[in-house]
């Protein structure tokens, strides 16, 4: 059966707004809203009224594309004060035969979500990196194995209370179930980094308009993800400081013009600033312009540097940098991201899905394609882990009923 899933990325630029169908685990796109974004201010839901006026409209847009009235919802989350930090957790495999089971595996995983939690905070993701089975580690699905005892090697997202329960107001004021609400970057690097780049081990970037949220991964699992309240805005308040011009004018500008790298500018090359009522045009070396993008560009990229390299050995990350959402579509920034990071880098847009593909192939759309994946995903394992379970309490209970059987005959 065709099953509808709606995902909504509440960016701070825009609100994007994805209507799919999805059968078999293959999610095809059948409508599409976005609006400017209001009351979001770097990542951070700031005023409800705003935002929710935004929302509607993005909403409807895509409710009258695709002619399905949206009930529930997959919702994104992002702010620099989400933390994400790695944990273990040990079970001790005590069947008669050893043989590892969903059981163990899911026991291990909670007994890892034992961290300090501020009252503040509450859990929004448990992400299994890889298992150590006895002596034996990068175990990536331990189930069947066997052994006497299960390591579970997990990264945590915790989130403040109130950015949820923020979330669950707004979408219920509005008549909208939230069905999960997931972190940016782990959004986005579902639908932009592929699993080659995610086993050599990689750095995903989605350089937004507010915020920049950033997700490691080492050996095909999630090792780091953090956010800064830097974006993209920060190129065009240099550019309307720099020329003394609106802030959409310096929008305007840095897409038709901006190029992030100085090296690849003709230095004679000149450029007119868009007309202004009551001043006069203003002629501009695009080298200026560059030069102005590029040492932004170089600050933001070293501060995530700085970031990852406390945590991990860049030669764990051979996989690249992938650069995504909006603010990526800059010309020349792989150049600069290869500078930075010391790392091959590429822009990484959306992939593995259908319908009105062409539409969201960009990686603005990373972050609401990725949900519906991540969704999906989520959604299979669970049943997987149910089947699995189900299965497993059956053999249980058909062991108990023989050997109850057994006694029977006995007596
Ligand atoms: N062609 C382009 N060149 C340079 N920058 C661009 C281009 N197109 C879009 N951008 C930038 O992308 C940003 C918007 O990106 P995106 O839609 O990913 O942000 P958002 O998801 O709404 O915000 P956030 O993730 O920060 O909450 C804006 O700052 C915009 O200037
Ligand atoms: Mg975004």
């Amino acid at each position: 059966m065709k099953q509808i899933i709606t995902s909504i990325d509440l960016g701070s630029f825009t609100i994007k707004v994805l209507i799919a169908q999805v059968y078999l685990s293959k999610i095809e796109i059948i409508g599409i809203g976005t609006s400017e974004s209001k009351g979001i201010k770097e990542g951070e839901i700031l005023n409800i009224e705003q935002l929710t006026k935004s929302l509607l409209s993005a909403i409807k847009e895509a409710e009258n594309m695709s002619g399905i009235k949206i009930t529930s919802c997959v919702v994104n989350i992002s702010s620099k004060h989400i933390k994400g930090e790695n944990s273990k957790g040990i079970s001790t495999i005590t069947n008669e035969d050893r043989v590892i089971t969903q059981n163990d595996v899911n026991r291990a995983v909670e007994n890892a979500k034992d961290i300090y939690l501020p009252s503040e905070y509450q859990l929004l993701h448990v992400l299994s990196r890889e298992y150590t089975v006895d002596k034996k580690s990068n175990v990536m699905d331990p189930i069947g194995m066997t052994g006497f005892r299960l390591e579970a090697d997990v990264h945590i997202v915790i989130v403040p209370k109130v950015f949820v329960n923020t979330i669950y107001k707004i979408f219920s004021r509005i008549g909208i179930d939230v069905e999960h609400i997931i972190l940016n970057s782990i959004a986005s690097s579902e639908a932009a980094v592929k699993e080659s780049e995610k086993n050599s081990g990689c750095i995903l970037i989605d350089f937004g308009f507010g915020i920049t949220d950033v997700c490691v991964f080492v050996d095909g699992g999630i090792y780091h993800t953090f956010s800064l309240a830097l974006g993209s805005s920060y190129l065009t308040s240099d550019i309307e400081y720099a020329y003394k011009i609106p802030f959409e004018i310096a929008e305007f500008v840095k897409r038709r013009d901006g190029v992030a790298t100085v090296a690849e500018v003709d230095p004679t090359q000149r450029i007119w600033l868009p007309a202004m009522i009551g001043s006069n045009r203003k002629l501009i070396y695009l080298k200026d312009l560059a030069e102005i993008l590029e040492a932004r560009l170089e600050e933001i990229f070293s501060i995530i540097d700085k970031f990852i390299k406390i945590k991990i050995d860049k030669n764990l990350l051979s996989g690249g940098v992938i650069l995504t959402g909006g603010g990526s579509l800059l010309l020349g920034i792989t150049k600069v991201a290869e500078k930075i990071f010391g790392l091959h880098s590429r822009i990484g847009k959306p992939f593995g899905i259908e319908g009105l593909f062409s539409e969201v192939q960009s990686p603005e759309f990373s972050t609401s394609v990725g949900m519906l994946k991540f969704f999906v995903k989520q959604i299979s394992e669970d049943l997987n882990s149910t089947e699995s379970f189900k299965n497993e309490s059956t053999k249980i209970e058909k062991k108990l009923l023989k050997k109850i059987k057994s006694w029977m005959e006995n007596i």
